[in-house]
């Protein structure tokens, strides 16, 4: 249904730091600086629907305290996220995960759902995604990999969607994440880099999982990763990453 491409260098939240995080304006910014792949947040609304939004109220990304889960598609659609990143990106608003597929797929990039469900609602959340992909036609829906760091998202979005490629998220890995990410039959484990050794990178491979790192934001530990044969990286700075390949 959907085969997930593996690019190196995967733009966090859309664009990175460069644009507001989750906003159709990040992907065009990814896309124009090469990126080939993109991660992105998906939760859903009040009323069912799954938007691009990483924090479960508008605090942060668009300076009102509303919870996203009891506002309805249609206010969290028309809500300007750009405004506080920068004035100069008012009027981008929180984008459908439709919407974002359709704009992946028509960019050429590969998509990291990574289904964040606000707390209570994550066998719904992945439920609805899965549910969503199954159902998009091949010609709208770009390669796509499934990730959580919720295993009950996770499980239900596999449920729906069980040809989607999945990846475990966890800040550590453990016999826990490990074990966690063979259950959901996962083809990766995605992991944070603050304390990541070597030996973790070497001991998921063993496992049969392709690792990913989140958050990267320079070359010179994109290319410590890429030596411990760390697959990708999930970086804010996808302008620093891609100016040569890997090494
Ligand atoms: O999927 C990698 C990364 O996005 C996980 O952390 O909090 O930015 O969603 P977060
Ligand atoms: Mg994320």
């Amino acid at each position: 249904m959907s085969d997930w491409a593996w690019p190196d260098v995967i733009a966090h939240r859309c664009g990175g730091a460069l644009a507001p995080e989750n906003t159709l304006a990040g992907l065009g910014i990814a896309a124009r600086l090469g990126c080939r792949a993109v991660e992105f947040d998906v939760m859903l609304s009040g009323d069912g629907m799954p938007v691009l939004i990483h924090d479960e109220t508008l605090d942060r990304t668009a300076a009102r305290p509303s919870q996203v889960a009891r506002l309805a598609a249609a206010e969290l659609l028309a809500t300007d996220v750009g405004r506080c990143f920068h004035p100069a990106f008012a009027g981008e608003t929180i984008p459908s995960l439709d919407a974002a597929l359709q704009s992946c797929k028509r960019l050429g990039l590969a998509a990291n759902v990574e289904i964040k469900p606000a707390s209570g609602f994550e066998v719904e959340t992945g439920r609805v995604v899965g549910d969503f992909l199954r159902k998009l036609a091949p010609s709208r829906c770009p390669p796509v990999l499934f990730s959580s760091f919720s295993a009950d998202a996770l499980a239900a979005a596999a449920a729906e969607a069980p040809d989607i490629p999945r990846g475990f998220l966890a800040d550590r890995i453990g016999a826990d994440a490990l074990l966690t990410a063979s259950q959901l039959g996962c083809v990766a484990l995605n992991l944070g880099g603050r304390s990541l050794e070597a030996e973790h990178v070497a001991e998921a491979r063993n496992a049969g999982l392709k690792v990913l790192v989140y958050t990267v934001n320079s070359r010179l530990d994109a290319n410590r990763l890429a030596a411990w044969g760390v697959a990708g990286v999930f970086s804010d700075r996808p302008d620093l990453l891609l100016v040569g390949p890997l090494t």
